[in-house]
């Protein structure tokens, strides 16, 4: 083994670092929430309404009860108690769908769960579900497309607490746009989308007396814990969630959903473990989607470009008891400069499942409209769009009349442009060309808030060179075991191979949600704290000690740095290791833990804090056999410092391709006659596949934002989504002269 002055110790962070549970991943030892098993578990199948709007007159369960090996058809009548959740102050205790299940007879949406069934084997309790016979009293259900807001009051309640439908306004948005000499006025709509993560929504519910153990695959165990100790009367600490690793989730694992109280009432009624995965089928219907919007734009600009005025208008669509706000205007009133400016919203009630975040939730939709409108003003204007963008780039959040912590967009366009070749490209639609292929060019603009749930991490030192990291956060794919391992390394010294990283459990100090890409930026300054504390521990020790070379030195006069302790004055080569001085002491580890507190939620900010970037894309057009392809993206993002770059190009990548997605594939269609999602299949709801997906290049610009913590740290889980399909919209229009405004771009749009 090398020693620490043999291989200097580089910095973990900023380098790119291969996943370090990635070898658990490729040898099948990493254990999603579905690999766990345990003694006499049994497994639960939800009966699922085959109605939209109605009730349930008659349950007949006595055909499933008798089947051999069934131990429970569970419904309103023997569930027992569950109990109705509330939100608590600071982001806790989410939940999207509040009623619990089986509370009354209503069915609002289709797949609505009416009945459980438990059995010792998954295949028995799913011919017991479908032997379940109901009787329904039926409505004709509302699956409408078109979009008008219900009669609401001006200020709405939400998923997060009271919202103000007009959600900003300055200026006279009205009175300029009505004087102003070049106007645009478009409607962009999107459609209802579904997350498809690979990994099945899966819960096991374990009840030990009056204690509840939930196996989850969860973007928030510390959020689940307090919902689920809410639903059945319990102290949270008498509550365990754990989620070792998930098959990604896109906002949909975010909250509890209704499984995860029937898996644990099932569970309680049998006193067994009970286990209950979701089929494809029930991940359309009863754990959320991204709501369908309809957002009208105005802009108002001056004949040069300069932008007088902006009015964004929208309507989502929403179930009949949730409240989850698609807030599509959240970027609106800061990403250009515009003096007049009105920002208002509606919702209609449709008969559809919970509506809920989806990877860049209303930012995603929000910033498609905005940025298209901005493609179709440069058109109009015969101003370039980057230039139209640069022309209206505000020098400080306008909304909220503070500066940026650090907004770079201007640098995005400009080393986008570059890598692009955007200077070669010829405004006119259809004039470009290459091998017999249509080119179209588009870009857009994109940002992402960057802001910290509060956090708590722990920190161990140990005899045998070896760190631990502690945190109750999650790793949903999107490498959080790295970066959590990286930060204790960079702390402490100790290499990548030696740091222990132990994340999805409530039993953890309480750590972030995996959401609103805040993970990373929330648990910088926690894990760092908690070093110092684990470090300033050993430093007494070292001080402390009998025989220690530091004995009875002032803990002031020594340094640690490299993984060694060492005295100031003489440098940190006469160190000495970590691992000896606790050897030393006969002591197994140290031990430290760090908090930090949340900055999302603040109400006056110093700084408007977001991250910023730009995508540029090619598409190729065939007309003779109606063929288009993405055929290159260049993608720019002002993210602050990046901790792993590797990691972080990867979640760019990704959502690119979600964004190929949602701009030509992706929408979830409502059957009218029932209220089904009925492309509710993966063959029939289409998502990008490696066939649609270009040479993704992907940049990082290099601001550290420290607002945000030491590193510089902002998030960029769903920043890489917004603005691509507005930029792919924008290349189609200029292959095809088609401008679709309605998403996703179907092959029939371009048939003109
Ligand atoms: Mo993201 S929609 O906050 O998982």
């Amino acid at each position: 083994m090398p020693t620490t002055e043999e291989t200097p110790i580089v910095s973990p962070v900023g380098r790119d670092t291969p996943r370090v549970d990635g070898p658990r991943k490729v040898s099948g030892l990493a254990q999603y929430t579905s690999d766990f098993r345990f003694p006499g578990m049994l497994y639960a199948v939800p009966v699922e309404a085959t109605i939209a709007n109605g009730r349930v007159v008659k349950l007949d369960t006595a055909a499933a009860e008798k089947m051999p090996g069934v131990r429970a058809i569970f419904h309103r009548e023997n569930i027992g108690k569950i109990f109705r959740s509330v939100l608590e102050p600071g982001f806790e205790s989410v939940c999207e769908e509040r009623r619990p299940p089986f509370e009354d007879d209503v069915i609002r949406y289709y797949g609505q769960y009416i009945a459980l069934a438990v059995a010792d084997t998954f295949e028995t309790a799913k011919a017991a579900a479908d032997a379940v016979r109901a009787t329904y009293a039926k409505d004709k259900p509302n699956v409408e497309n078109d979009l008008k807001a219900d009669d609401d009051p001006d200020v709405v309640a939400t998923t997060f607490g009271p919202y103000a439908r007009l959600e900003s306004q300055r200026g006279d948005a009205k009175g300029a746009f009505a004087n102003a000499p070049v106007k645009l006025d478009q409607t962009y709509v999107t459609p209802a989308e579904t997350h498809n993560p690979l990994e099945l929504h899966a819960t096991t519910a374990i009840w030990d007396g009056s204690t509840l153990t939930m196996y989850e695959s969860s973007q928030g165990v510390v959020n689940q814990q307090g919902v689920l100790a809410q639903m059945f009367g319990l102290p949270k600490e008498n509550v365990r969630v754990i989620t070792k690793f998930v098959g990604s989730g896109f906002g949909s694992k975010l909250w509890p959903w209704t499984q995860c109280p029937l898996a644990a009432a099932a569970a309680r009624q049998l006193g067994k473990p009970v286990k209950l995965v979701l089929s494809r089928k029930m991940m359309f219907q009863s754990v959320g989607h991204r709501a369908r919007t309809q957002q009208r734009v105005r802009l108002g600009a001056t004949p040069d470009g300069k932008l007088v005025s902006l009015q964004h208008d929208y309507v989502y669509h929403r179930s009949m008891l949730e409240a989850h706000h698609e807030d599509c205007g959240e970027a609106t009133p800061f990403q250009y400069s515009v003096p007049n400016l009105r920002v208002t919203f509606g919702r209609a009630r449709r008969n559809v499942g919970a509506t809920t975040d989806m990877r860049g939730p209303g930012r995603t939709p929000g910033l498609y409209a905005i940025e298209s409108a901005m493609n179709e003003l440069a058109d109009q204007l015969k101003i370039d769009p980057v230039k139209l963008r640069i022309l209206n780039e505000p020098k400080i959040d306008e909304s909220l009349g503070v500066p940026f912590s650090s907004r770079h967009l201007l640098e995005c366009f400009e080393l986008g442009a570059e890598k692009f070749g955007w200077s070669r490209r010829s405004p006119e639609v259809g004039s470009m060309k290459r091998d017999g292929l249509t080119l179209g060019w588009g870009m857009a603009g994109c940002s992402w808030v960057a802001a910290r749930f509060s956090a708590a991490a722990s920190v161990q030192l140990r005899d045998d060179g070896t760190a631990r990291v502690a945190c109750a956060t999650q790793d949903i794919g999107t490498g959080m075991y790295t970066i959590l391992a990286q930060l204790a390394s960079q702390k402490t010294g100790v290499p990548l191979v030696k740091v222990e990283v132990a994340l999805g459990d409530t039993a953890l100090p309480e750590g972030p949600l995996s959401g609103g890409s805040m993970a990373t930026a929330s648990v910088v300054p926690a894990v760092f704290a908690a070093a110092d504390n684990a470090i300033a521990s050993l430093l007494a020790v070292a001080t402390m000690t009998p025989g220690s070379p530091f004995e009875n030195r002032p803990p002031t006069d020594l340094a640690f740095e490299g993984g060694r302790v060492f005295v100031k004055a003489d440098g940190a080569a006469k160190g000495v290791p970590f691992d000896d001085l606790l050897r030393r002491a006969n002591l197994r580890l140290v031990t430290g833990s760090g908090k930090s507190e949340a900055t999302i939620g603040n109400p006056k900010p110093k700084y408007s804090t977001h991250s910023f970037g730009c995508h540029f894309v090619e598409v190729t057009w065939q007309p003779e056999i109606a063929r288009l392809r993405v055929s290159r993206v260049v993608t720019v993002i002002d993210a602050g410092r990046i901790i792993n770059p590797l990691a972080g190009r990867n979640q760019i990548e990704g959502a690119v391709v979600m964004g190929i997605g949602m701009a030509l594939l992706e929408h979830t269609t409502y059957d009218p006659q029932n209220g089904a999602p009925i492309n509710s299949n993966l063959a029939d709801y289409v998502v990008a596949v490696n066939a649609d997906v270009p040479p993704i290049d992907v940049h990082f610009l290099d601001f550290p934002d420290k607002e945000i913590n030491e590193l510089g740290a902002r998030g960029i889980g769903e920043i890489g989504l917004t603005g691509v399909a507005a930029a792919i919209t924008a290349a189609v229009h200029h292959a095809t002269g088609v401008r679709v405004r309605e998403l996703p771009v179907k092959i029939e749009n371009l048939l003109a």
